[in-house]
């Protein structure tokens, strides 16, 4: 399809949440764009953002629509296996309302084969349609960033892989009206890059936490032997962290359930699922070591967490890390007062901690769990006014490990 007759098309984008909305705003500049999703509340508050992007919550509109992406979650069950329910009810929706002709692209995260296994028998049986000769499917996995300025949809390669050369082409002319796109060989092939994304960095980190584990019971600086090794020059830099959000902790888990589903034993994508998640008892550790080899008993000790989000710069606490934390440090009776910029008070108290509005109050010790923009100058100064150098600073990411003036003013822990 040429790019002039593109623009005569139709998309729809399903689900309206990280992923799908910014991806509605981007076709809206250039193509008519129809945004549906489930939640009524949510299309009553994006109805009155002024964009090109028609929102609601009526599914008969979908049959409008040429092209149909579906940005759905893609989750974990309890047992860590994926959790497809999503995935299915929108495809059964979308499956009743599309029109004969269609191209129907999954864009949520999936492992490999769901495309063509589950939405592709879904969307026939709804539909009564026969794939490929009534409509198309593919796969174009969503990269976006939350949070990140520079690595925004317009400027990230993104992968397309329709189930044929015809319906790649198509989506290869209407994707380039946001972005530089890449053709995979096919949906399965995309799918398994996707996922390789999310493990490579998961693997990779836990690496750097396990040597960290290790340092730390060596008295080894972790940060200063970082610093050290990656003056060679193939050194790939990692620093040690808790992992959370919605994609790394949880995708490694869905090629885990493939490569079970095939006879493979994943152990070493499982080892770092596990090496990563054990991160928060390790911090507590640290924490509770250090306040009783100075005599502070942990049990009558306040701790403040500043940053309580699953990532900086994000107002998002779903898949939270900084929870688990929470969780071991109350564990040793802690009191813990929490600070987010981002964050309401009432969805402060709802992670389990106590909010403060302000820092007049010195602790045992301060947790820069997320290191928000406002954090970086002390939320302007106020954090710094009130350091003593016996106030512990555990800085999880390393954000001042270069700043002599921060690690004067606090004993300054990093991992
Ligand atoms: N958020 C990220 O950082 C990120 C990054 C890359 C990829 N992804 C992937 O993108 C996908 C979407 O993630 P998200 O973070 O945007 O999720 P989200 O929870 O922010 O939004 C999902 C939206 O889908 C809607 N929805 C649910 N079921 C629906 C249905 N049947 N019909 C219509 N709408 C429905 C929900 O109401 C919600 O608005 C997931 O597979 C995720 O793994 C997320």
């Amino acid at each position: 399809m040429e790019q002039s007759s593109i623009t005569d098309k139709t998309v729809c984008i399903v689900g309206l949440g990280y992923i799908g909305y910014p991806l509605a705003e981007a076709f809206s500049n250039h193509i008519p764009t129809l945004g549906f999703d489930i939640d009524k509340q949510k299309i009553q508050k994006l109805a009155n953002i002024p964009t090109n992007v028609r929102v609601t919550s009526d599914p008969t509109l979908i049959s409008t629509a040429d092209f149909v992406m579906i940005c759905v979650p893609t989750l974990l069950t309890k047992d860590n296996e994926p959790d497809l329910s999503y995935i299915r009810a929108a495809a059964a929706i979308v499956g009743k309302q599309m029109k004969k002709g269609a191209v129907i692209i999954l864009e949520s995260t999936v492992y490999p084969g769901v495309t063509e296994d589950i939405l592709r028998p879904i969307l026939e049986k709804e539909s009564g349609y026969t794939c490929g000769s009534d409509f198309k499917i593919g796969y174009s996995p969503e990269r976006i960033n939350p949070g990140d300025d520079v690595h925004i949809l317009s400027k990230t390669t993104k992968i397309i892989a329709g189930m044929d050369k015809e319906t790649t082409d198509d989506m290869a002319a209407l994707y380039s009206l946001i972005t530089t796109v890449y053709l995979a060989k096919d949906s399965r092939t995309a799918e398994a890059a996707r996922v390789v994304e999310n493990i490579q960095r998961d693997v990779n980190i836990a690496l750097i936490n396990e040597l960290s584990y290790i340092f730390n019971k060596l008295g080894i600086n972790t940060k200063d032997v970082l610093e050290a090794a990656e003056t060679k020059w193939n050194f790939h830099r990692y620093t040690p962290g808790i992992v959370g959000g919605h994609c790394i902790p949880t995708v490694p888990y869905f090629l885990a359930y493939t490569a079970k589903k095939s006879g493979y034993m994943p152990n070493m994508i499982l080892a770092g699922r596990a090496t990563n998640d054990h991160m928060t008892r390790f911090i507590t550790d640290i924490i509770i070591s250090n306040l009783k080899a100075r005599g502070k008993n942990p049990a009558r000790a306040e701790i403040v967490i500043l940053g309580l989000t699953y990532k900086e710069n994000v107002a998002d606490t779903r898949d939270n890390p900084v929870v688990e934390l929470i969780k071991n440090l109350k564990e040793h009776d802690i009191t813990v007062y929490g600070y987010d910029p981002l964050l309401s008070p009432k969805q402060i108290s709802q992670l389990g901690v106590v909010p403060l509005d302000t820092f007049e109050r010195t602790v045992d010790c301060f947790i820069l769990a997320v290191p928000h923009a406002q954090f970086l100058n002390g939320v302007n100064g106020k954090l710094w006014r009130i350091a003593k150098s016996d106030i512990l600073f555990i800085d999880i990411k390393g954000t001042f490990y270069k700043d002599p003036k921060i690690r004067k003013l606090f004993d300054y822990r990093t991992l």
